[in-house]
């Protein structure tokens, strides 16, 4: 039958930046920016994403057009235990995608809330008590929200429906989902630049207080936003990647992913910033004060300051189509590399596995529509991110650059990419990035001793703990079961 492919690399690229571009570029990078000194913040950004970022999308993608399988398959052709790294990570990878449809299914919830504007009568009640219901603390779960469990079946089913026909569903559904969104944040970017009050926001944006530089918490920041924004280390990039043909300059199609994400990241900067601007003027504080991390920005902030605008509903709607039309992508990218695995051990239709992993990938979501869903979120997203990745970024280096296997790699995208530094990349890979990944996944071990995140209570702290390292047991087990038949990847 041969392997599923691309019906064209513009999709192809279509598909990896579609992944890349999703919530975070639209409120996480923003907030970063904000918090880091502003312009000053793209220095280390641009550092990371030359050092990290671009050399392991690089590699992802080089490993999984070399040995034409999932990150699982490609990860055990290096060293038959990297399927352990590569099941990790992809369940890893898939308790993210539980809580990230959340955070889509809340966007759901305001995209219809816009047309009425909802919370007019106060954003930041309106989220914390109308739509999540939220009890006072982590341990009171306070049951499941209905009305938001029906927001987050209907994202499912958008979900299911993308990849439920894998590669060619999803090449159908990127040609909306990748272009749409930034037609919208450019229309949002007009509408931002010419309110009241958006040079001041912007400002607040762009200037660099070069003095944060010199916070060692800077460069870990814009080093994990790399991964998360890039969609690395989570085998997402090793899957779509093995679709591609072998003889295709995939070293061109990792910078164009790179570049395409970096600035969509940079103008919804523009767009959240100039929109603060406004707010501020019309409440007479300053910018400083009125920005707020997380979902907090994207939820009640920025709500509030579309609340103010003339139209106000159709800005509203618009930010929140832009909100689920850029995580859209991002989701399913997820499912796919899951679904990736499992098509290339066991002979099941594409259909019946997007439709498994669609109900699991609901079942696990459901702690996050409870109405301590909100706490159990940033718990587990804390752990997931902040080690996760690093982790797998770590072990994904390692593997390739030590390896003979890993050799064959190098050589393969040397031969397809002619005028990309070879050289230069082999050696980050074998020691400059997994050195600053360790140093990175030492930092944060070292803050988590200091104080618990976020100051949960002890058994919350340990929930965290056994989510990383029950999809390590989850890994193992997962291994030796893919190791003991026959692959049908070929
Ligand atoms: N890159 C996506 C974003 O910036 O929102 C999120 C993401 C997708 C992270 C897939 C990780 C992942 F595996």
């Amino acid at each position: 039958m041969g392997r599923e492919r691309w019906p064209s690399r513009l999709l192809f690229i279509f598909a990896a930046v579609g992944s890349a571009a999703g919530l975070g570029n639209l409120w996480r990078f923003p907030y970063l920016a904000y918090e880091y000194g502003g312009g000053a913040f793209l220095i280390p950004y641009f550092l990371a994403l030359l050092i990290l970022g671009l050399p392991l999308l690089v590699l992802e993608f080089s490993v999984g057009q070399y040995f034409q399988r999932s990150a699982v398959g490609s990860w055990r052709k290096l060293k038959e235990w990297g399927g352990i790294f590569g099941w990790w990570a992809l369940g890893a990878a898939f308790l993210i995608l539980s809580y990230y449809a959340v955070v889509m299914a809340w966007s759901l919830r305001y995209f219809f809330a816009s047309f009425t504007m909802a919370w007019s009568g106060g954003a930041e009640s309106y989220f914390y008590q109308n739509v999540l219901e939220l009890t006072p603390n982590i341990g009171v779960l306070g049951g499941i929200h209905w009305g938001l469990l029906a927001c987050l079946t209907a994202v499912w089913a958008l979900i299911y429906f993308s990849t439920f026909k894998g590669v060619k569903s999803v090449a159908q559904v990127v040609k909306v989902t990748m272009p749409l969104p930034i037609i919208l944040i450019l229309v949002l970017l007009v509408r931002a630049l010419t309110l009241d009050g958006a040079l001041t926001g912007i400002l607040f944006y762009v200037k660099p207080v070069f003095s944060a530089l010199l916070d060692p918490e800077i460069w870990i920041a814009a080093a994990s936003q790399i991964f998360f924004t890039l969609s690395i280390s989570m085998g997402i990039m090793i899957a779509y990647a093995s679709y591609v043909k072998k003889n295709q300059d995939i070293a061109k199609d990792a910078l164009w992913t790179a570049i395409l994400n970096s600035l969509i990241s940079i103008v919804a900067g523009f767009v959240v910033f100039g929109t603060l601007g406004f707010l501020a003027m019309q409440k007479s504080m300053a910018v400083a004060d009125v920005v707020a991390s997380g979902p907090g920005l994207a939820f009640v902030v920025f709500p509030e300051a579309l609340s103010m605008m003339p139209v106000a509903w159709l800005f509203a709607a618009l930010f929140f189509l832009v909100l689920l039309s850029l995580g859209i992508d991002s989701a399913f990218s997820i499912l796919e590399g899951v679904l990736a695995a499992f098509k290339d051990r066991v002979q099941m239709s594409t259909a019946k596995l997007a439709l498994i992993g669609s109900f699991v990938g609901l079942l696990c979501g459901i702690i996050y529509v409870t109405r301590a869903g909100l706490y159990f979120l940033d718990l587990i997203d804390h752990f997931l991110l902040n080690y996760g990745m690093i982790i797998f970024g770590i072990g994904q280096c390692l593997l390739v650059g030590w390896t003979s296997a890993g050799r064959e790699v190098k050589d393969h995208l040397a031969a397809q990419s002619k005028w990309f530094p070879v050289k230069t990349w082999w050696w980050i890979i074998r020691l400059v990035a997994p050195v600053i990944l360790v140093i990175i996944l030492i930092s944060f071990f070292i803050k988590e001793l200091g104080a618990p995140y976020g100051g949960y209570p002890g058994w919350a702290i340990a929930i965290g703990w056994l989510f990383l390292f029950g999809t390590l047991v989850f890994g193992l087990i997962m291994n030796w079961w893919y190791g003991r038949g026959e692959e049908v990847a070929d």
